[in-house]
């Protein structure tokens, strides 16, 4: 390539306003189930700010729709879930995801790789913890409580939670690749909560699993969570290829702790887009200075696109990525 690989978490389906449009009166997970409405979301976001990959349109919770958990996702808020999983009889609900239970995915994808010619297609899925925060919480969580008190309360019974999310993972993101997705992400968002210890030993093996599930494929695989500084070494190890780091790390230590080997993703601050040009431009420029020298940095944000940003802002942001990295 060129100049450094742009592209945004959440780019698809956030401020602009042709998706505004297309969603109106159309609940969230109905849309990720219409294909021609996933591939006309994923593709808005390359149309207009030009960036390197689009995102699959969809959300971390669909698969766990998809085997029939009784939740929904709740405009402002995230997903609910109508009954928590808690208990041994409760992981019985959590039953293996069939292929056939996402044939929208498929018909997507094959959709969207044919409109993308020679654009990159990154699937996803949530990473097993975070799954599992929303599943034990029932609902978005600040201190993620329920989550730790099993965690720490009954480790087996978490120990079985995180396998089935884990297998239930792989089928996913392996639906994707199959279906033609180029690179995949697992999103750990909320594993940050955790200290490294307590990360290697309850959610490491976990995650670990999704990751070998899909080496085979040889397609990029990205890592990453909010908050997780104290974490990157232990998820680079935990199988990626790319780690994704928030704004709190500069990159050039991030190198250091996740070591040679893996690339970097990120990592300005989604705030920064709020201040004047000028001061995006500078704090850009810091983030890749900081990339510096680290082989196959991508550049992104270091956490999703915040619902107000303003859409041009995130057009030249693209450019001024491409004109400064250009070679
Ligand atoms: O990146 C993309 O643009 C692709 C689409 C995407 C969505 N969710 C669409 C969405 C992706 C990659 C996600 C991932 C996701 N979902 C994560 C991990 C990424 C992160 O931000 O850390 C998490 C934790 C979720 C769970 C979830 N779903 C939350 C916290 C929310 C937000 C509540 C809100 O209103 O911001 C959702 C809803 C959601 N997911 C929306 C979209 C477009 C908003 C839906 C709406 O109400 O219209």
């Amino acid at each position: 390539m060129p100049h450094t690989p742009v592209w945004f978490m959440r780019q698809a389906g956030r401020s602009l306003p042709e998706y505004l449009k297309l969603r109106e009166g159309i609940p969230m997970l109905e849309s990720c189930m219409r294909p021609d409405l996933v591939t006309e979301i994923t593709l808005q976001p390359v149309r207009r700010h030009k960036v390197d990959a689009a995102i699959y349109f969809s959300d971390i919770v669909v698969p766990l729709k998809a085997i029939g958990l009784d939740l929904d996702i709740k405009p402002g808020v995230g997903p609910v879930v109508e009954q928590p999983i808690r208990s041994r009889e409760d992981l019985q609900r959590l039953r293996p995801l069939d292929p056939d239970d996402v044939k929208y995915v498929t018909e997507a994808i094959g959709m969207l790789t044919g409109e993308l010619g020679e654009t990159p297609l990154i699937g996803f899925a949530g990473a097993p913890f975070t799954l599992a925060s929303y599943l034990v919480e029932g609902g978005p969580s600040r201190n993620h409580e329920r989550t730790k008190a099993l965690m720490y309360g009954e480790p087996e019974l978490w120990a079985e939670l995180l396998d089935r999310l884990a297998d239930i993972t792989s089928a996913f993101l392996k639906v994707q690749i199959e279906a033609g997705a180029s690179a995949v992400q697992l999103f750990d968002s909320w594993v940050g909560a955790l200290a490294p210890e307590d990360y290697r030993r309850h959610v490491m093996p976990a995650s670990v699993k999704v990751f070998r599930s899909v080496a085979d494929y040889g397609v990029p695989r990205i890592h990453f969570g909010v908050g997780t500084g104290e974490l990157l070494g232990l998820m680079g190890e935990a199988g990626a290829d790319v780690v994704g780091v928030d704004w709190r790390v500069p990159l050039d230590e991030a190198a250091r702790r996740v070591g040679p080997g893996r690339a970097l993703q990120g990592n300005l601050d989604p705030a920064v887009l709020f201040a004047p040009r000028e001061a995006i431009e500078k704090k850009t420029r810091e983030v890749l200075y900081s990339a510096g020298a680290a082989p196959g940095h991508i550049f992104n944000l270091g956490h999703g696109v915040l619902p107000t940003t303003d859409p041009d802002a995130l057009t030249r942001l693209v450019d001024f990525v491409h004109t400064e990295t250009a070679r």
